[in-house]
């Protein structure tokens, strides 16, 4: 086993029944600019990919939007069967164009973006399959309904939602049982604590996306980077240190196209922050939220 093993991030139990190491992998950087089209460097993404299991990362979340269909199809190439792991997708948005993603969640549409998943990841089941959003214009229930049938029916194990409050999780769960939040989060974008406190309530996994970001907390002669150096790290390690220790329903998802990347955020389960260096990077992260108003 290398001495960098995500296994060292602790274990979840995603809808009570499938065991991942916490710490895992975002594919949506293992496309083009803006999240379209394919990679510049494709054998460096298989590399990343391949390089996934070797340090014990079991829980991979994409979509079908990433590319779109790039990131699935490459997970497949490098992935498939996927012994042991758990490969996450989402749908519920349309691509229009790099960085464009209007939501669109008419049941049939929704039907249609599991099946062709499906046949992309060339499984007959998704273990874990998220709503990427809920469409504004579609009435919620009609999106939460489709999802029960194709549960009911075998094509998703478990759901999860992205970018909801509590209400919207509640509102959910009288169709399915939500297994997953998928919000912003990091160290300096707290808008979701109320919703990671309900996760931590009631053990539902919260994967929080772009938890590398550390704003300007990560400027040179800061608390972060004193704390980074004495850990001999860089401040994404720290960021990723202190989410991970923030709650243990975090199923943090750092992406990177480069396996010296993957390899660097690997090596943040090794870090344990002592309880003052927590407590001021949490401090911290709040104050710099707050001065951002967002
Ligand atoms: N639900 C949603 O609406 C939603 C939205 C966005 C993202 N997501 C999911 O969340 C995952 C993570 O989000 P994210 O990719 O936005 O944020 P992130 O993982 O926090 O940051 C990724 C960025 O950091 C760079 N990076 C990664 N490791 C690094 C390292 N060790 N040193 C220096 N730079 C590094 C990457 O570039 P390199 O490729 O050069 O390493 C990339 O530009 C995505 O992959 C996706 O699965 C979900």
């Amino acid at each position: 086993m290398s001495t960098i093993n995500a296994a060292a991030s602790g274990q979840f139990k995603i809808g009570g029944d499938i065991t991942i190491n916490r710490l895992g992998y975002g594919a949506m950087r293992i496309t083009g600019k803006g999240i379209w089209g394919e990679p510049d460097d494709r054998e460096e993404a298989l590399r990343t990919l391949k390089r996934l299991p070797e340090l014990g990362v079991n829980f991979i979340d994409t979509a079908d939007s990433y590319g779109p269909e790039v990131s699935e199809n490459l997970i497949h190439e490098a992935l498939h069967p996927y012994k042991d792991m758990l490969i996450a997708t989402k749908a519920g948005l349309t691509r229009h164009g790099p960085d464009i993603w209007p939501p669109l969640g008419r049941p049939e549409y929704l039907r249609q973006c599991v099946l062709m998943s499906l046949r992309r990841l060339g499984v007959e089941r998704i273990d874990l399959w998220q709503l990427h959003r809920i469409d504004p214009k579609v009435p919620r229930d009609e999106q939460f309904d489709v999802i029960k049938q194709m549960q009911q029916e075998g094509l998703i194990r478990h759901v999860g939602l992205s970018e909801v409050n509590v209400e919207e999780i509640e509102a959910a769960q009288k169709f399915f049982k939500v297994v997953t939040v998928q919000n912003l989060y990091n160290l300096v974008t707290r808008q979701s604590e109320d919703v990671l406190d309900y996760c931590t309530t009631n053990n539902i996994g919260f994967i929080p996306w772009f938890p590398l970001a550390s704003g300007d907390l990560a400027q040179p002669g800061t608390l972060l980077d004193t704390i980074a150096k004495k850990n001999n790290t860089t401040p994404g390690g720290i960021a990723l240190a202190w989410i991970l220790q923030r709650s243990p329903v975090i199923l943090p998802i750092p992406g990177t196209s480069s396996v010296k990347h993957l390899e660097e955020n690997v090596a943040a389960v090794n870090i344990h922050l002592d309880d003052e260096d927590f407590k001021q990077l949490d401090q911290q992260g709040r104050q710099e939220q707050q001065k951002q108003g967002s």
